[in-house]
Order: structure tokens, then sequence, then C-alpha cells
């Protein structure tokens, strides 16, 4: 027996990282697990290693694929939206174009898509998860546009928490997690996130499972709304 026995869980952005280590631990406690990217490779690897979850290849931006996915569910416990979806320009805001820095809002978009379609479909109890992160609120310079795009997660989780209540909404906020994320350092991945740990309280970057571990909790925990948890080694300590 499971916590999760019987609970129907949909990840978008579920074939890598967070998503995917999430998608795997609500698997563990017994949860029927839907989990979708667009790429059919990650969901062809991700179906062999993992046989217990259904894997499917779509695009956060393809609402009616979305609207596709959770009809095909039904009566869904929760959602958690985790895909990546934009393109991130790393660089001052006056060094932007405005096509730049509007595309880092991809992912609010892919965001707002999965709320709209996903919503209707979960139960009175249930929860939608975003994935925000720390530049929200500690934002070195050349991250406007990751942090931007993380406070409008966040003002989303409030507002709509209240909107559609009991059904509940939060934010997951990370720090540095090794994922895939990083993978375009190439063979200089691991020692750039050793390097970057150092700057971190907790000496080192997290672990995907480590953020999957508080996204499951506010899947469990039926009394957390309208907030936003942070998975991050310190990082926000003044
Ligand atoms: N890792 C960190 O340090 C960190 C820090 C703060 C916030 N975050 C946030 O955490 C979330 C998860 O990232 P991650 O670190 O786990 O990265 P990741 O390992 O690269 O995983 C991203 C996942 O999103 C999927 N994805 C990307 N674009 C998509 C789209 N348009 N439609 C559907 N799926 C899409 C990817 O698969 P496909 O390529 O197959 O689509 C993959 O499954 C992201 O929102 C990221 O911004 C991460």
């Amino acid at each position: 027996m499971g916590s999760m026995d019987n609970q129907n869980v949909v990840v978008i952005g579920g074939t890598s990282g967070i998503g995917l280590a999430t998608a795997v631990t609500a698997a563990s406690k017994g949860a029927n697990v839907w989990a979708v990217s667009r790429s059919e490779d990650k969901v062809k690897t991700c179906s062999d290693s993992y046989p217990e979850i259904t894997f499917s290849s779509l695009d956060t931006h393809n609402v009616q694929g979305l609207k596709s996915l959770f009809e095909s569910v039904g009566a869904i416990d929760h959602i958690v939206a985790a895909a990546t979806g934009a393109e991130r320009t790393m660089a001052p805001f006056m060094d932007q174009t405005d096509e730049q820095f509007r595309a880092a809002f991809d992912k609010f978009w892919g965001y707002t898509h999965v709320a709209r379609q996903g919503i209707p479909h979960l139960n009175e109890t249930g929860s939608l998860t975003f994935i925000s992160g720390t530049p929200a609120r500690k934002c070195n310079p050349g991250m406007s546009s990751v942090s931007c795009t993380g406070n409008a997660i966040e003002g989303l989780t409030r507002a709509l928490a209240l909107e559609v209540a009991p059904k509940r909404v939060n934010a997951v906020a990370p720090g540095l997690i090794s994922t895939g994320m990083f993978d375009s350092l190439g063979d200089n991945k691991n020692a750039a996130l050793a390097n970057m740990g150092k700057n971190i309280p907790l000496g080192r970057v997290g672990e995907a499972d480590e953020v999957a571990k508080a996204i499951v909790m506010i899947m469990e925990n039926s009394y957390i709304t309208g907030t936003t948890i942070d998975v991050d080694g310190g990082v926000l300590l003044p």
C-alpha cells in the first residue's frame, strides 16, 4: 500500500530533471502517473526505464494536445507544470532585444495553458504545482528575464489559489539543481556545478529528487495553497 494509491498525477515536462524525479517519486508512492514532454527520444528512454509511468510526447504550448491529455486521464488529483518551455537569454536587460526578453515568458504561457486546460479536471481537493526559481526573489545581474518570469509564476500562484479554491495552487522555487538544464556545459557540467555549489550555504547544488520531495509533499498536504516553497540550499538567506 502506498500513500498515493489510486491517485492520478500528470506531470508536464516530466521526462527529465525535476519533472521526471516528481513522476518517479509519485509513482513509487502508488500514484498512477502520466508524464509528457516534446522529445520522442526522451519519451522512449523514460518509458523503457520506468514502465510503471505512462509517458507520451506533447508540447506545453499545444493547447489542444493538453486538453486531450487531461480529458483522457479523466479525474485528476495532482498536476505539475515543470516544462522549461522557453528560450532564455542570460544577459543584462539593456543588452537584450524585446524579442529575447519576451521569449523567456514562453515558460509562463506554457504554465497558463496547463492551468486553463488542467484545472477543470482537478478533483475538488486536488493540486496544481508550478516550478518557479530563486531568481524570482534573488536576482543576479544578467538574470532579469528569468527573475521576471519567476515573479509572474509566483503571482499567478497566489491569484489562482484564491480563484479556484478548494482546489489548490502552489509553486516550488528551486535553487541551483543538477538537471538536464545544465547539459549544455558538456564535459564541464559536474565540475562547473561543483564550483557553483561552493557559494551556496549548504555547499553544493541540489538534486532533482530533493525538489521532487517538496512537490510531492505539496500534493500530500491538503492544507497548503497559494504559497511558494523554496528548495535552494539556503541561497535566499541574506
Ligand atoms: N535546474 C535548475 O537549477 C532550476 C532552477 C530554477 C528553476 N528551474 C525550473 O525547473 C523546471 C524543470 O527544469 P529542470 O531543471 O528539471 O530541467 P530539465 O532537466 O531540462 O527538464 C525540463 C523538462 O521540460 C521538458 N520541456 C521543455 N520544454 C518543453 C515544452 N515546450 N513542452 C513540454 N515539455 C518541455 C523537457 O523535455 P523536452 O525537451 O523533451 O520537451 C524536460 O522533460 C523548469 O521550469 C526550470 O525553469 C530549474
